[in-house]
C-alpha cells in the first residue's frame, strides 16, 4: 500500500503536514479494505484545480477537492487490468484554507476530511448520484471521520513529570523527605508517561543517589536531563536511561534559561550522540523553536528535539503568546518532516498546555513546577491526573 502525497503550489504560509496526512491516508484506506492499493494525492493552488475542473469536467471555477479513479466501469481495459491503483485525489490547498477558516477547524482537519471525501469517490460512491447515493456517502464520511478520532486518541501527546522540584524542597532541609522516588512511583500511578530528573553539575536537586534508585524504580520511561559534561556523561552512560535530554547548564541560572545552541556546538554535541548510540541511548536536544537549531540537530544526528515553550509562557501579551505559539508550531512541524521526534516543555502549566499539547507532531510534553506546585495543595495524585486531562482532551480533539 502506498500514499504518495505531492505539493505543487507556491504559497509561503501554507504547511503541511504530509506525514501526518499520509498517515490518516493510510488508515482510511484500510478502514476501507484498500490496504493494498495506491493512491496519489495532489495539493495544488485554486489556479490549478480550476484548470482540471474546466479541463475535465466543464466548470470554470475553482473546486476543493477533485477526484479520477484510475479505471472506472467504462474503460473496460482498464478495469480489467490487475492494477492496484485507485486514482488520483487532487485538492486545492487555497480552497481548504478559506473551509478550514470559516469552519473554525484546523488546516490538518479541513485536508483530512477532503481527502476522505475524495477517497470515497474514488471508491465509487457518488453524492451526485442520487439523494439516497448521498445520504450513504455522507452517513460513510461521517462514520470514518468519528472512527479516525478515536484512533488518534491511541497517539495521544504523552505526559512526562520532571520531579526535580520535590528533591529541591528535600535539600532545603538536608534530610530525605520528600523523596523524588516517591514522587516518580505516585506520578506513574497517577498516569504519567514518564519522569525528567535533571541531574545538575552542582547536585542542586536531583543527586546521584536519586537517579541511581530512579533507574531502578521507574516503570514507564526515565529521561535523565544534562549537561554535555564529561562527568555527567559518564554516569549516564552506566546509568542507561531511556533517553537523555542535552540542555545548556549556567552554574547561575535558577532553571534551564535558553535552549542550545546546537549550531554553534555541532561537534561537541554530535560527540555526546554519538557515544550515547553507542550505548543504546536515544538524544533529544533542548532547543529553542528556531529552524537553524531544527535543522543543526537533524543534521547532528539527534533522535529527538525538545522544543522550548518558556517564550510562549512568560509572554505577556496576547500578540507576543500568538507569535511565540506560531514559533513552536512550525519548529514542531519542520522538525517532524525532517523525521525528528518531537517533544516540548518549560513553563507549562494548568492554563497554557491545552494549545500546545493538541499540536499534531509533538509526542510528549515534559512539566515539572506547575504540577508540583500544585500538588502542595491538591496533592501530587490529583495534580498530575489534572494535567493529564488536560493533555489528553487537547490531543484527542479531531
Ligand atoms: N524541559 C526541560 C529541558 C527543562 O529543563 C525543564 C525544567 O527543568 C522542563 C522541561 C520543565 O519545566 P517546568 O518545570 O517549567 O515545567
Amino acid at each position: 500500500m502506498s500514499v504518495h502525497l505531492t505539493t505543487h503550489f507556491n504559497i509561503p504560509s501554507v504547511r503541511i503536514n504530509k506525514k501526518l496526512l499520509q498517515r490518516r491516508t493510510t488508515w482510511l484506506m484500510r478502514q476501507n479494505s484498500v490496504a493494498d492499493h495506491e493512491v496519489s494525492i495532489l495539493l495544488v493552488n485554486d489556479e490549478e484545480i480550476s484548470w482540471f475542473n474546466s479541463h475535465y469536467r466543464d466548470k470554470q471555477e475553482p473546486t476543493n477537492v477533485l477526484s479520477f479513479p484510475f479505471a472506472d466501469d467504462k474503460d473496460l481495459a482498464l478495469s480489467t487490468l490487475r492494477v492496484n491503483e485507485l486514482g488520483d485525489i487532487i485538492i486545492s490547498v487555497e480552497t481548504a484554507l478559506r473551509e478550514a477558516n470559516k469552519l473554525k477547524v484546523s488546516f490538518n482537519d479541513r485536508l483530512t476530511w477532503l481527502i476522505t471525501h475524495g477517497l470515497l469517490h474514488l471508491l465509487g460512491h457518488d453524492h451526485e448520484r442520487s439523494e439516497e447515493d448521498a445520504h450513504a456517502m455522507w452517513d460513510l464520511e461521517n462514520k470514518l471521520i468519528n472512527q479516525l478520532q478515536s484512533s488518534r486518541s491511541t497517539q495521544m501527546t504523552q505526559l512526562a513529570i520532571n520531579v526535580d522540584h520535590v528533591a529541591t524542597v528535600r535539600n532545603a532541609r538536608g534530610i530525605r523527605e520528600p523523596d523524588p522516588v516517591a514522587a516518580a512511583a505516585i506520578c506513574e500511578l497517577a498516569g504519567a508517561a514518564g519522569i525528567v530528573v535533571h541531574l545538575r553539575e552542582d547536585r542542586r536537586h536531583i543527586n546521584d543517589r536519586d537517579v541511581r534508585l530512579l533507574r531502578e524504580t521507574i516503570k514507564t520511561r526515565m529521561n535523565l536531563e544534562m549537561g554535555a559534561n564529561k562527568e555527567i556523561i559518564e554516569i549516564a552512560l552506566g546509568l542507561k536511561p531511556d533517553m537523555v535530554t542535552l540542555v545548556p547548564e549556567k552554574r547561575k541560572e535558577l532553571t534551564t534559561e535558553g535552549g542550545l545552541n546546537v549550531t554553534g556546538q555541532k561537534k561537541k554535541l554530535e560527540k555526546t550522540i554519538n557515544s550515547m548510540d553507542k550505548a543504546g541511548i536515544p538524544v533529544s536536544l533542548f532547543i529553542d523553536p528556531e529552524s537553524k537549531q531544527v535543522k543543526a540537530a537533524h543534521a547532528i544526528g539527534a533522535t529527538f528535539v525538545e522544543i522550548h515553550t518558556g517564550r510562549y509562557c512568560d509572554a505577556t501579551s496576547e500578540e507576543e503568546r500568538e507569535n511565540e505559539y506560531r514559533l513552536i508550531s512550525a519548529a514542531a512541524e519542520e522538525a517532524y518532516q525532517m523525521g525528528l521526534r518531537v517533544n516540548a516543555g518549560h513553563g507549562l502549566d494548568y492554563q497554557n498546555t491545552a494549545r500546545i499539547a493538541a499540536l499534531d507532531t509533538i509526542e510528549e510534553l515534559s512539566i515539572g513546577h506547575a504540577i508540583i506546585a500544585r500538588s502542595i495543595f491538591v496533592g501530587l495524585d490529583q495534580a498530575v491526573r489534572e494535567m493529564r486531562a488536560i493533555v489528553r482532551d487537547a490531543s484527542t480533539i479531531f
